[in-house]
């Protein structure tokens, strides 16, 4: 221990989970949690569940679960409440996401079957390959913002619950820049009453989420919390904010393979990727507009962890082109190609192919989980803003303007369990080591 760490409060009373969106990935990861309870499965993939944390030296051995080392809420505890343009109970959406096996589902159905969604806030300039009649009205989207946080604070009595956290699982909408109406709160809140444009849905569910102090994570790679205006909200009412973009399948793999070459200094002169995907995520983002605000933050990645700038010989010239082909027998098991074009000593080139056969939600679902329980312990340490401490867990993640993100997955992992470690008093890790040998 190197001081006392960081005062937390202890995770009293039931945690609402309030998931924008339900579809695949939110219905994996409820029935996940559902089933994990009954011992019907393990959480596999999650670092709040099964990770570890090293402690001091390593001759000291101590390795506690990470579960045991920080007061996290206890999956007993989730409560959920969901929004969705369909009214597919949680039950229906898995059935027909066809993520999980009808036989699993079956044993979870009674607890599927009281996710309900509510009445989402959408629109279809947004996400154009939607369209759904389960949906709020209102004349203004600060009107709609209002009728948001009344039901959130309805279910907040309806099911007791002691704290919240809002997670973005809806699809992803059209790509929108940061303009004038998001550089300050002023601004965004008169653009609510204006129905300003450049106001997607999204940003109303985070607008209520924030009103009322619940830490938001944007699970999709549009703006949301990630203009200035929302970080000025964040700040002011103390709330814990992250995102954006799971990181799963071909880019999880990529944030791996790229810091290996880059710390052998093997060059790169091209990176091609390309998957067929079947699910309804795939046909949303078979839209060009919503396909842009994903490929901007596939496309980021490289660019960030190879450093040109820093090393030109290697990296200045690299080609790197991203597709996504909505494909629909193939349904959540997305298939992913890569194909590299590095080269080595002397510049002789070489090539690697990597094939992914993924399950999209199977990957993602353990992210929720971790982010909802991680969320809510920022919230109760008193740590508000960005957590850029859960880059881990994203594509694009967010940080001040003048930072560069940190894309390398094992970078992330560290500045995740620093964090977790600096909370509790105890010692960085630096990997010096040489205090053994002297
Ligand atoms: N599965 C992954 O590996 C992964 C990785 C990164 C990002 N994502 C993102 O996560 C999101 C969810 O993925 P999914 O596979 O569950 O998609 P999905 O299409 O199965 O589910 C999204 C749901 O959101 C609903 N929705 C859309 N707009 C809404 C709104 N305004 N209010 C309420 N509900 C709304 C849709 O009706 C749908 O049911 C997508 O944006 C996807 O791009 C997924």
């Amino acid at each position: 221990m190197v001081g006392k760490g960081i005062e937390i409060a202890a995770p009293k009373g039931k945690l609402g989970v309030l998931l924008v969106g339900l579809g695949a990935v939110s219905t994996t990861f409820v029935a996940g949690v559902e089933a994990i309870k009954k011992g019907l499965g393990e959480p596999v993939g999650s670092l709040t569940q099964m990770g570890t944390v090293r402690l001091g030296k390593r001759t000291e051995r101590k390795t506690p679960k990470i579960l045991d080392f920080v007061p996290l809420a206890s999956i007993d505890d989730l409560v959920f409440a969901a929004w969705d343009l369909f009214s597919d109970d949680a039950y229906t959406s898995a059935v027909k996401g066809g993520v999980l096996e009808a036989g699993l589902l079956d044993q979870l159905k009674g607890e599927l079957e009281n996710v309900r969604p509510m009445k989402a806030i959408f629109d279809r300039r947004y996400v154009k390959r939607l369209d759904g009649t389960h949906v709020k009205k209102g004349d203004t989207k600060w009107e709609l913002a209002e009728q948001l946080i009344e039901e959130i604070q309805q279910f907040e009595k309806d099911k007791s619950v002691s704290r919240m956290v809002m997670i973005w699982c809806g699809s992803t909408e059209i790509f929108i820049r940061a303009g004038e109406v998001h550089q300050s709160l002023a601004k965004l809140e008169e653009g609510l009453k204006n129905n300003h444009e450049d106001i997607p849905s999204s940003m109303i569910y985070a607008y209520a989420a924030l009103r009322l102090g619940i830490p938001f994570a944007n699970g999709a790679p549009n703006l949301t919390v990630d203009v200035p205006a929302f970080h000025e909200l964040a700040e002011k009412n103390h709330v814990p904010v992250c995102g954006k973009d799971f990181k799963t399948g071909q880019t999880l793999i990529k944030t791996m393979i790229a810091p290996g070459l880059k710390a052998r200094l093997l060059g790169l002169s091209g990176w091609f990727s390309t998957n067929i995907l079947g699910n309804r995520d795939g046909e949303v983002l078979d839209d060009p507009d919503s396909f842009r605000t994903k490929e901007e933050s596939k496309l980021s990645v490289l660019e960030h962890i190879l450093q040109p700038d820093v090393y030109p010989e290697l990296y200045s010239d690299f080609y790197h082109k991203v597709r996504i082909n909505y494909y629909p027998p193939r349904k959540d098991n997305k298939e992913g190609w890569d194909n590299l074009d590095i080269f080595g000593w002397l510049g002789y080139p070489m090539q690697i192919k990597i094939n992914f056969l993924c399950r999209d939600s199977i990957l993602a679902a353990p992210l929720v989980l971790d982010l909802v329980l991680f969320l809510d312990l920022a919230k109760r340490a008193g740590m508000y803003g960005l957590q850029e401490w859960l880059s881990f867990y994203f594509k694009s993640p967010m940080t001040l303007p003048d930072l560069y993100p940190e894309h390398d997955l094992f970078i992330q992992l560290m500045k995740l369990t620093n964090t977790l470690r600096y909370m509790r008093g105890e010692e960085q890790i630096t990997h010096l080591g040489l205090d053994y040998y002297q």
